[in-house]
């Protein structure tokens, strides 16, 4: 079966690199039109001629409201709709023990992870979702599901982003689905400290698929939601780990 997208728009935060590049590629390729969004220009360009058929971009950072709401209306009035966002740009400024940190990177990290996917949602359904329809994917992580030594701050933010998930579910359907997925480790700038060299090595030994991930690995799925293979799954998380999670424990 062939996943297809045409006559669909697409919005993808940090669609310039990693994870949210391969989205917003793997759903230019299935027929949709699509807008990427990050902070810089030269980079989103340089994207938006890699991913094709008419990509368009448009620089926000999306924890700035009006920077939101100026993508979402380019988006609208360059394609005519907006019918998949995927909420996937985030933000760790802080790594160490949540007790110790400082109140600006706390805020820093609930600013970009929760609080714009929530207000970037709301545009979306105000501007076009609630009359139409839509699907939303928000990428969360799996350090939501579990504590972390260093990485504290930034699992609650996408463990919140989880919670909001199921309640955005449960309002905006049945015209709008809203989806999660939790990636395991993957290969981008965002979280090369974590795989580079012989640390890599020993993470991808503890997943039971013996490797780590790809953004083409989790761009799969994006599209599965996003598409009407997903029309009846809404409030649902996509944990896409190598199977890490359930994978043995050290001895
Ligand atoms: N890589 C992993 O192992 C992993 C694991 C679990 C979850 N995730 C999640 O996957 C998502 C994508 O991560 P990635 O690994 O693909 O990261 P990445 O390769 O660093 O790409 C991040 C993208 O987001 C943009 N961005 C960052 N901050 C932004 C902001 N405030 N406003 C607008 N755009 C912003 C970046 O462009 P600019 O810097 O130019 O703005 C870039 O396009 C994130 O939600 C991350 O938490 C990643």
């Amino acid at each position: 079966m062939e996943i297809r997208l045409d006559g669909k728009t697409a919005l993808v935060t940090g669609g310039s690199r990693g994870i949210g590049l391969a989205i917003a590629s793997a759903y230019a390729e299935a027929g949709a039109k699509v807008m990427i969004a990050s902070r810089k220009a030269d980079a989103l360009e340089r994207a938006a001629a890699e991913i094709g058929n008419g990509c368009g971009w448009v620089v926000a950072n999306t924890g700035d409201p009006e920077a939101a709401d100026a993508a979402v209306a380019a988006t609208i009035e360059r394609f005519g709709s907006l019918d998949v966002l995927v909420n996937n740009a985030a933000a760790n400024p802080y790594a160490g023990p949540t007790i110790d940190v400082d109140l600006g990177r706390w805020d820093k990290t609930l600013l970009v992870n929760l609080t714009a996917p929530l207000v970037w949602t709301q545009l979306a359904w105000r501007h076009w979702m609630q009359h139409h329809g839509g699907a939303v994917i928000n990428i969360s992580s799996v350090g939501a599901l579990k504590t972390s030594e260093q990485l504290g701050v930034y699992g609650i933010t996408k463990a919140a982003l989880l919670h909001m998930t199921e309640q955005l579910a449960a309002e905006l359907g049945p015209g709008v689905r809203v989806n999660a997925i939790c990636p395991g480790l993957i290969k981008t700038d965002f979280a090369r400290a974590l795989w580079e060299g012989e640390r890599g090595l020993e993470v991808a030994q503890g997943y039971p698929l013996k490797r780590l991930g790809e953004p083409d690995d989790i761009a799969g799925a994006a599209l599965y939601l996003a598409a009407d293979t997903g029309s009846w799954i809404t409030g649902q998380q996509l944990v896409l780990d190598g199977g890490g999670l359930v994978g043995f424990p050290e001895d």
